[in-house]
């Protein structure tokens, strides 16, 4: 008999379980969340807040979104991206990045009703915890996850409790191993990963210090320091990165993995800060120092039977691209509801297979992004002759060449010009973030194929209502003044019907449909005269069905059918694709 019971063991309150706990107590769900520590994150690790991510934090609630932006660094702060000898020294060039750039900035508008934004892990945890204390969740904080085991019914967890020393067990029918990228929790379940963990070696060094007069005029999150050694180890590049602006920062720097891990105290941590930022005379107020491993290793598979795992504990990656809690909060959101659905009934055992079958491949993909992108600093390296050993004088030299009036001086500034452009593919790479289109059984293209990419998918977010897919964002206008994005009407924990003035009859089978399986289904008749108008017409372009066709997506804001037009039993066709959805 365990001590106790409950729907849903989350074991973290990292941005993978606090969301899980969350979404599970909005939907109703019975949730425990526990955490080893006495408290959340205590470093700044994640920052860059993506729009996919901010979708979600607005489905848990406008206030949610709200409490994300107050907190934030805005949008407007984060994107010069400097590259330079140090903050004090010679800058070498810089890039719009993360959706300032007026091109990418237009896309961003475009695609979304959210914005992105800077937003610290010690700042959005709590936010995420909160929401899900508030909503239900019972939290148990300084109690560590040792061992489970699962049978036919649930999972029997062992737990410690470190204030007491004792062992307790809890009960679940679930358990979701949000454990971060030691998780114990995959290593029990003997769920299989690829790639390699300990690739590189790299140091935080976190402190106060009024660095204004040097970035203020080119406001960005990451300052890129160029100097010998900065190839070594660590993420591609030194890095000063803002936390708060101006005067809360966190150095990146590289050490090589294959020597023991320097101990990173005030004496090393003043000397690296006054290297990167040019100011011998600097002085710092050290709030903390470690030291951390680059991993390139992501699980094939993401559940077993009664257990998942999700966030790091999935995909160990390092943070360039800045996908790694923004990954955890989507796992969360493609989890959540399943679960929901099977708990509550609505749904068949084999809705949960789905997970791992849509997120297993985008840790693969985020996951190489991620590693992808450290080496692709090297033709920066390259073109400024930094590769080439560590002779100060020789690299100085070089670095001086490309300020000649010679051919070799224009064509190694083009080579610097071309190799700054290309790390888009990092710093505003709006493609990777927005793109994620699923194939599971929990959705049914009946035989649609899926469309091409017109640009680089890596690069450019594609709406499309092809089954998989995020339903695309248009604003819809109601009677009364206000603007709602089709996100808005989606999610929610419902299941949602799109359709036009034609296809008013798949609203009338869609509320037989709901009633029939007792699920959450809404539907929604786009029009004039109706409760929400497509006035721009961006909603009838975008849709790619006909007027009397209908869309369906799932709590998760993905399409998960669609037809063209009205059959002749629009509650029949709704039952076939809901029950296959829904493994029942
Ligand atoms: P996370 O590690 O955050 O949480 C794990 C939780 O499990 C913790 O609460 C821990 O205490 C708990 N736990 C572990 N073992 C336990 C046990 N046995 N029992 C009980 N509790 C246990 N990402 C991003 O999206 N954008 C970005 O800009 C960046 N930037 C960035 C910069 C730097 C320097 C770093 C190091 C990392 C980033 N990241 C990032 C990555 C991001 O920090 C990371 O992906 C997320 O924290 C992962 O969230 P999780 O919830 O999965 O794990």
């Amino acid at each position: 008999m365990a001590d106790i019971t409950t729907e849903v063991l989350v074991i973290g309150t990292g941005p993978a379980g606090s969301t899980s706990a969350a979404l599970l107590s909005t939907y109703g769900v019975e949730n425990i969340v526990i955490n080893r520590y006495h408290w959340l994150a205590n470093t700044p690790r994640a920052h860059i807040t993506n729009q996919r991510t901010m979708e979600v934090l607005r489905d848990l609630g406008k206030e949610v979104e709200d409490e994300v932006y107050l907190n934030a660094m805005d949008q407007s702060l984060m994107g010069e991206n400097v590259f330079c000898e140090s903050l004090a020294g010679e800058e070498i060039g810089r890039m719009k990045s993360w959706g300032t750039h007026p091109l990418s900035k237009a896309e961003h508008l475009l695609s979304s009703p959210s914005f992105m934004n800077d937003l610290p892990q010690t700042f959005m945890e709590p936010i995420l915890f909160k929401t899900a204390c508030k909503r239900g969740t019972r939290a148990r904080m300084s109690t560590e996850y040792k061992s489970h085991v699962q049978d036919a019914d649930g999972v029997t967890t062992i737990c410690l409790d470190r204030l007491t020393g004792r062992e307790f067990t809890i009960r679940s029918k679930y358990l979701i191993g949000a454990d971060g990228g030691n998780s114990l929790v995959a290593e029990n379940e003997d769920l299989p990963f690829e790639g390699k963990m300990g690739v590189g070696g790299s140091m935080n060094i976190y402190f106060r210090a009024d660095l204004s007069k040097y970035v203020a005029h080119r406001p960005s999150v990451l300052y890129w320091i160029m100097q010998p050694g900065a190839d070594v180890g660590g993420i591609g590049m030194g890095l000063i990165r803002a936390i708060r602006p101006w005067n809360e920062w966190l150095i990146v720097w590289g050490y090589d993995i294959n020597e023991p891990a320097p101990n990173v105290d005030q004496k090393m941590a003043t000397e690296v800060a006054r290297q990167l930022v040019g100011d011998p005379e600097l002085e710092i107020d050290l709030i903390s120092a470690n030291t951390w491993t680059v991993n390139d290793a992501y699980a094939t598979q993401l559940s077993k039977g009664r257990v998942f795992i999700m966030g790091d504990a999935a995909h160990r990656h390092p943070p360039s691209n800045g996908l790694g809690s923004n990954t955890s909060i989507q796992d969360a959101f493609n989890l959540a509801w399943k679960i929901a659905a099977v708990v509550k009934g609505e749904a068949g055992d084999s809705l949960l297979d789905s997970y791992s079958e849509e997120r297993a491949p985008i840790a693969k993909q985020i996951v190489t992004r991620a590693n992808q992108s450290i080496g692709e600093f090297g033709p920066i390296f390259e073109a400024l002759g930094m590769t080439g050993g560590t002779d100060i004088e020789k690299i100085k030299a070089n670095m001086d060449a490309r300020c000649d009036s010679t051919p070799e001086a224009e064509a190694q500034r083009d080579a610097l010009n071309a190799a700054i452009a290309f790390k888009k593919y990092e710093f505003d790479a709006h493609g990777v973030e927005m793109n994620q289109r699923y194939s599971s059984h929990a959705t049914v293209t009946d035989g649609q194929i899926e469309p091409d990419f017109a640009l680089d998918a890596d690069l450019h977010y594609q709406p499309t209502t092809w089954p998989g897919a995020r339903i695309p964002h248009s604003w819809l206008f109601d009677n009364q003044g206000g603007k709602h994005s089709t996100l808005d009407l989606a999610g929610g924990g419902a299941f949602t019907l799109f359709t036009g003035l034609g296809g008013k009859a798949w609203a009338a089978a869609a509320e037989k449909v709901a009633g029939d399986l007792s699920i959450k289904l809404t539907a929604h008749v786009i029009g004039p005269r109706q409760e929400y108008i497509d006035h721009t017409g961006d909603w009838a372009r975008a849709r790619e069905i006909g007027d009397a066709g209908c869309i369906l997506t799932r709590p998760d804001q993905h399409v998960c059918w669609r037809y063209d037009a009205l059959p002749d039993d629009p509650a029949a066709e709704l039952t076939r694709v809901l029950t296959l959805i829904l493994a029942r």
